[in-house]
Parts: C-alpha cells; sequence; structure tokens
C-alpha cells in the first residue's frame, strides 16, 4: 500500500543526519533503516515522526509497502576503502525496485556521486582529479557508483520515477543549530 513515509537509507552518516534533520524540520512522516540505528543521534529518539527500522542488509531487502513509504531516499554508499563489492548496492537497488514495483511506490531518490559523469558534466580539474585519486585509491568505490548509476538508467522504462543526485561535500557540522545556521 503507499503511504505518506519517506523510507530513508544510509540515515547514520553525514549525509543521511542532514536527510532525517531536514525530513522531521518539514514534519514528514521517516522511517530510517539502518544496519547500525545506535549511529542516529540520540537527540532524534524523542521525535514521533521518526521510527527507526533496523538492519537492513542484501540478503533481506525492506518492504517499502511494509513501512507505508510514499518516496524512498537513499544515501547508501561504500564507507570502507577494502573489500568493496561492487554489485552488492546495485543488487539492492534492483530487489528494492521490485518491492517498489509491487507495493506501488513510484518514486525514489538516490546519491551518486562526483565518479558518475553526465554529457552534459562542463570540465573541471578538481574534479577531474579527485574522480582520478577515487579511482585509483578506492577502486571498488568508483565501480560502485558506476554500477548503481546503471542499474537505475535500466529502470528508466520500468515504472519507478527516480533521480540520482550527486554532492560535492557534506559540512561538518550534523546537529540541528547547525542545520538551523546552514539553512
Ligand atoms: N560525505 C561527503 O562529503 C560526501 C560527498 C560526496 C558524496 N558522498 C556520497 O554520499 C553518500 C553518503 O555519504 P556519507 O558520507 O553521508 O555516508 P557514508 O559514510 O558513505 O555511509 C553510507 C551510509 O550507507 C550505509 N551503508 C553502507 N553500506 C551498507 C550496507 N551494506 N548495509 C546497510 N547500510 C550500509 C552506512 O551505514 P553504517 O553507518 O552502518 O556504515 C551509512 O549510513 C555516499 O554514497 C557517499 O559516497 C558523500
Amino acid at each position: 500500500m503507499v503511504g505518506s513515509r519517506v523510507l530513508a537509507f544510509g540515515a547514520t552518516r553525514p549525509a543521511g543526519i542532514c536527510l532525517l534533520r531536514d525530513c522531521l524540520y518539514r514534519n514528514h512522516e521517516t522511517v530510517a533503516f539502518a544496519r547500525n540505528p545506535s549511529k542516529i543521534p540520540a537527540d532524534f529518539a524523542s521525535n514521533p515522526l521518526l521510527r527507526d527500522e533496523g538492519r537492513t542488509n542484501r540478503h533481506r531487502s525492506p518492504l517499502p509497502g511494509r513501512t507505508q513509504a510514499r518516496v524512498v531516499v537513499s544515501l547508501l554508499g561504500p564507507n570502507q576503502i577494502r573489500g568493496i563489492q561492487p554489485e552488492m548496492y546495485s543488487d539492492f537497488y534492483k530487489a528494492l525496485f521490485s518491492q517498489m514495483r509491487a507495493h506501488g511506490v513510484r518514486r525514489i531518490f538516490a546519491m551518486a556521486t562526483l565518479s558518475f559523469e553526465v554529457p552534459e558534466d562542463r570540465f573541471s580539474l578538481q574534479r577531474l582529479l579527485v574522480v582520478g585519486l577515487v579511482r585509483a585509491v578506492v577502486p571498488g568505490g568508483y565501480q560502485t557508483v558506476h554500477r548503481i548509476c546503471a542499474a537505475f538508467f535500466q529502470e528508466e522504462e520500468e515504472g519507478i520515477d527516480w533521480a540520482l543526485f550527486r554532492i560535492a561535500g557534506i559540512p561538518e557540522g550534523l546537529d540541528e543549530k547547525s542545520r538551523r545556521e546552514d539553512r
């Protein structure tokens, strides 16, 4: 069943914590799936708009229908340097797309990175160097982003309304005061 909630993945690290703060500020009922829920800042605990749904992994994809989601926002990405399985995240998204389709949840926004280029990108030396460094030092991370993006682009005709977004960096301050000052 399509509900009204935001279903958030990867909400235990900077991008996701910023997302949760903004969702709650805008009074969106939000369900956060996390393998390490204890990383979600303690000051969220008392907010009735936030529900934490515990662990998620590639073997047990969460159900958008069970959480009555209207939209999925994902900040998932590998946060280690070694031992990355590039297909893990794209497989997760493919399974998630099926579940979304089954439950009539059509909208998903997901994080990519600067490593994924599109034809509209203008030349930037800084970007070239950063992406080159990532590719050399964390090849698994580079490949992961490309596989994720490929999985989304393959969905184009399949009834999921998706957007991939890229950010260059996330400011350090993740507390509520920083959110207010950054706005
Ligand atoms: N931070 C930045 O300045 C920046 C800049 C550009 C792009 N990005 C991209 O933005 C995204 C989020 O960045 P971030 O720095 O906020 O977070 P991050 O350190 O990349 O962590 C990603 C999130 O995904 C979760 N995650 C990773 N693998 C998982 C798995 N196998 N199962 C379940 N959860 C998993 C992590 O959970 P745990 O906390 O449990 O590990 C965490 O919540 C990433 O894709 C990153 O590449 C970040």
